[in-house]
């Protein structure tokens, strides 16, 4: 069953055509707060060496890409896939990494990767796959491009209640706009909340030794409650909440700032992110298919 016309896959279909100003915004608040910290964990999982050649899948603005280069060096090649014509503009943007590896970004859809058949040691996914609108397909890919004995990490956040900031903005969407448009928020990034889930997935698609933990890091947003929700300009949900009255702007940033209460801390917001992070291989001898011989 694919995860076409759920609201994981309208939201991969945002990203496709989410303007640069709204991925700005993902850039410069989500990734330094959220995203590197967790990417760096997600490697350390994977413990990429030295002259490595990893493929990047959802990279977004090169968030895990720049990491995995600065690790396998250069000796290393580091490629990031991404569907988002404005998340590559803004990887491609950026500085150089400094005694990294060379990176090639490339716009693609997850489940038609523009890369050679067993081509990299290690392939990465954070918090992509839950948007995939084909899920099991995009995983047979990312198994194709893995030399035999490769290792793939993916991150998935699990259920919203366990990232208790984005809860926060579900439950005032739920509150100004109803539960159509919080459970299209909710069930985007945090739309494949069940290890078991991710597990099987990634059993389906052929790999071996899977094994999903449970992560949980802090999450700091220094500029309170008005930062978490500016990071809604950047949700899959952006149009339908731009297209509020400004009545209903106005009672969703009270509501933000209601619920945020019990999270604020000196000034600051300050919680946590739960996520899933699960790493396999590909196997090291595929089974030779056997060929049936057909008489006559
Ligand atoms: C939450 S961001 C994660 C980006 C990056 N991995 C990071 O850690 O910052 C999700 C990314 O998935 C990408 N994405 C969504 N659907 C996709 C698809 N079907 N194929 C490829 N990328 C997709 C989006 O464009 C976006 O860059």
């Amino acid at each position: 069953m694919t995860n076409a016309g759920m609201p994981g896959s309208a939201w991969s279909a945002g990203f496709a055509s989410a303007p640069r100003s709204a991925m700005n915004v993902y850039a410069e608040v989500m990734v330094p707060r959220m995203f590197e910290p967790w990417g760096r964990e997600l490697l350390g999982e994977l413990a990429l060496e030295a002259g490595e050649a990893v493929l990047d899948v959802a990279c977004g603005p090169g968030t895990v890409t720049r990491l995995a280069a600065a690790q396998s060096g250069p000796a290393g090649r580091v490629t990031g896939c991404d569907l988002s014509p404005a998340m590559l503009a803004i990887a491609q943007g950026r500085e150089p990494v400094a005694d990294g590896a060379p990176i090639d970004y490339v716009e693609a859809p997850a489940d038609r990767l523009p890369v050679a058949d067993e081509s990299f040691d290690v392939a990465t996914c954070q918090q992509g796959l839950q948007f995939f609108p084909d899920r099991l397909a995009a995983l047979a890919e990312i198994r194709r491009a893995l030399r035999p004995g490769g290792r793939i990490g993916i991150a998935v956040w699990k259920r919203i209640g366990e990232c208790p900031p984005f809860a926060v903005l579900g439950e005032a969407i739920r509150a100004v706009a109803g539960d159509g448009l919080a459970d299209r928020y909710a069930g985007g990034p945090w739309g494949l909340p069940r290890a078991d889930d991710l597990r099987a997935l990634l059993e389906r698609a052929g790999f071996r030794d899977v094994q999903v933990e449970d992560r949980v890091l802090p999450v700091t947003f220094e500029g309170g409650p008005e930062q978490l929700a500016g990071t809604l300009a950047a949700a899959g949900v952006a149009g339908e909440l731009e297209a509020l009255s400004p009545q209903d702007k106005d009672r969703l940033r009270d509501a933000v700032a209601e619920l945020s209460r019990p999270l604020m801390d000196d000034g600051a917001l300050r919680s946590q992110l739960a996520s899933h992070l699960a790493i396999a291989r590909r196997r090291r001898h595929e089974p030779t298919r056997r060929r049936v011989a057909c008489a006559g």
